[in-house]
């Protein structure tokens, strides 16, 4: 077990109309000038984004609105999202939606709280040294950005998507009502529950430090998650199965499945992050149409772990070697991923790239981990580039 720190100051308020305490809660935490910032239109039709301007004019507090953050969302809004914030006087942000609304907001944040480019932050130039403070309305149970320290930001030119961590990144309040996400198409559904069991697995295909309470946490998740997957696959107005993946998403990226390993391995992100980035898929069906081929090379130097997963999560028979029962996981998961309408390649994926854009890709995720990087096993540009061609 490795030493840890532990960190999540978001106030969590979760339940059936909890978006009317939205008022009550931008006060707590000082807000007085709000940007209302948020995505492509949903919450316009869902009529969300009224109910939160009612009950802001209702509570005397003044705000501006920016929509427009798109799923992989852009450097261009962000800047835009600054320049509003100073010529508004705005004191305090407000995401309503998605990972992608979240992380926009959070740039703009740390854009206002710190000078010079903002990009600088995403380009591993420098550390931010604050943020405005801001709260989110959640939309989408998937990043789990809502109580995460990351914030992820495609810059258009080049098409260079970072992510950028950040205690000062934390939310100061998520507001988590199931009830939003039934508007959500089933696809998105899917796509969110495969990030949420990816953050886990990240953090669990480790080569130490492991608890056996983070692995009961983690695999207690990981089982939840696939269940109510599944459940809202045939049942997308459940209740329960809404809940239950809502708050696995924020316990899946809060960092308590990581207390006490080695920080997990992070290339199944990392890998995505250029198709995102390129080709602008959704992430989590990025995620899922890479981790069998990423799995599959990697498990042997990790072997523990995938056989562990193999039985405690995708509950496959205990018979064979460890190699045969590591490998049955890894099929099991796939079969669940189609059992979701999940792709498990790139072609599933509607992405068909050329051998120059998947050595781009390599090349691109290797210069953006810095030349290597991963737990389960220990990836360069060249494994990266195998990686992907395993999986077109
Ligand atoms: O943009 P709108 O119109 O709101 O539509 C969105 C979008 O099309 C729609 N949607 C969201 N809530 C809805 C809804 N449609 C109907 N009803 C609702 N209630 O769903 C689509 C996806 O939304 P988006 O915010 O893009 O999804 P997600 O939450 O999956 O965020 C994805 C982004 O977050 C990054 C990803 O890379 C990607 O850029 N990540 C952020 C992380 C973090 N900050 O901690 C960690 C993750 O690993 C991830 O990398
Ligand atoms: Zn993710």
């Amino acid at each position: 077990m490795f030493d840890f720190k532990y960190f999540t100051p978001t106030k969590v308020v979760f339940g059936k109309n909890t978006e009317s305490k939205v008022a009550d809660l931008i006060k707590e935490f000082g807000g007085t000038k709000i940007l209302i910032h948020y995505g492509g239109g949903s919450v316009v039709r869902s009529g969300l984004l009224k109910r939160v301007t009612d009950t802001l004019d209702a509570a005397g507090i003044s705000y501006v609105t920016l929509g427009g953050a798109v799923p992989n969302p852009h450097l261009g809004l962000v800047y835009e999202g600054i320049e509003l914030c100073k010529k508004e006087n705005v004191d305090f942000l407000l995401a309503v939606g998605g990972g992608s609304a979240i992380d926009s907001a959070k740039a703009i944040g740390y854009g206002l709280a710190n000078e010079g480019d903002v990009w600088d932050f995403y380009d591993y130039k420098r550390k931010a040294t604050g943020c405005v403070p801001f709260g989110v309305i959640l939309t989408i149970a998937a990043t789990g950005s809502e109580m995460s320290d990351s914030s992820v930001i495609t810059k258009e030119e080049g098409l260079v998507k970072r992510g950028y961590s950040s205690d000062f990144g934390r939310p100061k309040f998520a507001i988590m009502n199931p009830e939003l996400t039934m508007t959500l198409p089933d696809y998105q559904t899917a796509c969110g529950c495969t990030d949420i069991m990816m953050h886990t697995m990240e953090r669990y295909f480790t080569q130490g430090g492991n608890m056996e309470i983070t692995d009961a946490l983690a695999e207690g998740l990981l089982r939840t998650v696939k269940k109510n997957a599944v459940i809202l696959r045939d049942d997308p107005k459940n209740y329960d199965a809404r809940a239950e993946v809502m708050w696995a998403g924020s316990l899946a990226h809060n960092g308590l499945t990581g207390c006490g390993n080695d920080g997990g391995d992070w290339m199944t992100h990392k890998l995505e992050h250029e198709l995102g980035g390129l080709y602008d898929v959704a992430h989590g069906a990025g995620l899922a149409a890479i981790w069998g081929s990423w799995a599959r090379y990697v498990y042997k130097n990790c072997l523990p772990r995938f056989k562990k997963f193999a039985l405690n999560v995708m509950e496959v028979e205990n018979t064979g070697t460890d190699e045969e029962i590591a490998l049955r996981g890894i099929e099991a998961l796939e079969d669940f991923y189609r059992s979701i309408n999940m792709p498990t390649n790139l072609r599933e994926l509607g992405v068909n790239p050329t051998e120059e854009e998947l050595a781009l890709m390599a090349k691109k995720c290797a210069i953006g981990v810095g030349g290597e990087m991963g737990s389960a096993r220990v990836l360069n540009e060249a494994d990266m580039l195998a990686i992907y061609k395993a999986s077109v």
